[in-house]
């Protein structure tokens, strides 16, 4: 199968909407990563994404709607903080777990009585769910624990020869995935977190809590278990700017190729090293980590991490999945 990866053309969302009727699997842009999206009532669909991606098969899917979307058939009852959360994040990169009507393919939700909801902002992503008009389950767009997407390219590496067509809206100006929320409860519980950070949602619900699994637990978020958003290089995590730099000598008498990713203030201290520059705030970090550690693991033979200091806000979710690429389980 050719892999398109379409543009600015006309009459594109009706293509990809044909396909998603038609039971088939293509990628879209979000303000966050790619998706790989299926008509979420289509078994057969959804169980396309879990084998194209080689997904546990207990990692439920997020369903993606268009803003004007009625979600009242899918989801069954909602506290009142979730109506106002709605209102004050959506269309956005935060995801809402309801309980589930069970409407949809019992495939998404993977055995669960819930069910994740996600309205993007991208407007790519919204002209496409509007010309579907189907809620569309989709996990990122990268073949299961690599990396995950941020431009329609990477898609194509991960997908090239799989599925007919990706819906290209440059690269992703969130660049880490939606924060997941479960709104099960008397107060919302973040499961995963995002961009959407816990602050905000507090100043909007009056309280919000952090899961965190005990030892033992079966996990809440069965996606927060596995090993994630690994480079395909050798990974090694340093504490400081002498440490790296310490491992970076090492792997160079070895006649290795490393580099160094750590943020924009640690740089003047690497002199005479290679660095991929992260950024200095929590946003930029968030926008840059995925493309870094895709193209430091073309290059390096050793992608050596400092992990960021900041702390609060958004730097929550860059340290999470930062810690999870370097092989931290969090
Ligand atoms: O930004 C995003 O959320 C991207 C874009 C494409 O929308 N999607 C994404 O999907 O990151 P995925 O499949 O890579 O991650 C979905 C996460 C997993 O950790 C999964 O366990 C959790 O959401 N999840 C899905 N349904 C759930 C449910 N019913 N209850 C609890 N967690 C759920
Ligand atoms: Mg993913």
């Amino acid at each position: 199968m050719e892999t398109k990866i379409l543009g600015r053309t006309r009459g594109r969302f009706a293509t990809a909407a044909a396909y998603i009727k038609a039971g088939e699997v293509v990628a879209f842009h979000t303000e966050t990563v790619y998706g790989l999206g299926a008509n979420a009532f289509d078994d057969e669909a959804v169980l396309k994404v879990f084998a194209l991606k080689g997904r546990p098969a207990d990692n439920p899917l997020i369903v993606h709607v268009h803003r004007d979307y009625d979600i009242t058939q899918l989801i069954d009852g909602e506290p009142h903080y979730a109506a106002a959360l709605r209102a004050a994040f959506l269309p956005g990169p935060l995801t809402m777990v309801y309980p589930s009507t069970g409407k949809v393919s019992k495939y998404v939700s993977c055995g669960l009585n819930t069910l994740a909801i996600r309205v993007p902002s991208s407007p790519v992503a919204q002209a496409f769910l509007r010309a579907s008009d189907l809620p569309v389950a989709a996990p990122s767009a990268n073949l299961s624990k690599h990396v995950s997407p941020v431009t329609a390219q990477h898609v194509y590496d991960d997908f090239q020869g799989k599925i007919p067509l990706i819906l290209d809206g440059g690269a992703c100006t969130g660049g880490i995935e939606s924060t997941v929320l479960d709104c099960t409860g008397k107060v919302p519980q973040i499961l995963r977190e995002g961009l959407v950070t816990r602050e905000m949602i507090s100043a909007v619900a009056g309280d919000c809590g952090v899961y965190k699994r005990q030892t033992g637990e079966k996990p809440k978020s069965p996606g927060m278990a596995y090993k994630h958003y690994a480079p395909r290089c050798p990974t090694a995590l340093a504490n400081s700017a002498e440490e790296a730099l310490r491992i970076y000598r090492n792997e160079e008498m070895g006649c290795g190729k490393p580099l160094i990713l750590c943020e924009s203030a640690l740089i003047p201290a690497l002199e005479g090293a290679e660095v991929l520059d992260l950024g200095a705030t929590g946003e930029e970090m968030a926008r840059r980590l995925y493309a870094l550690l895709r193209r430091a693991e073309d290059s390096a033979t050793l992608l050596i991490g400092i992990e960021p200091k900041a702390r609060g806000g958004v730097m929550a979710g860059v340290c999470n999945r930062f810690k999870k690429a370097f092989g931290e389980q969090t």
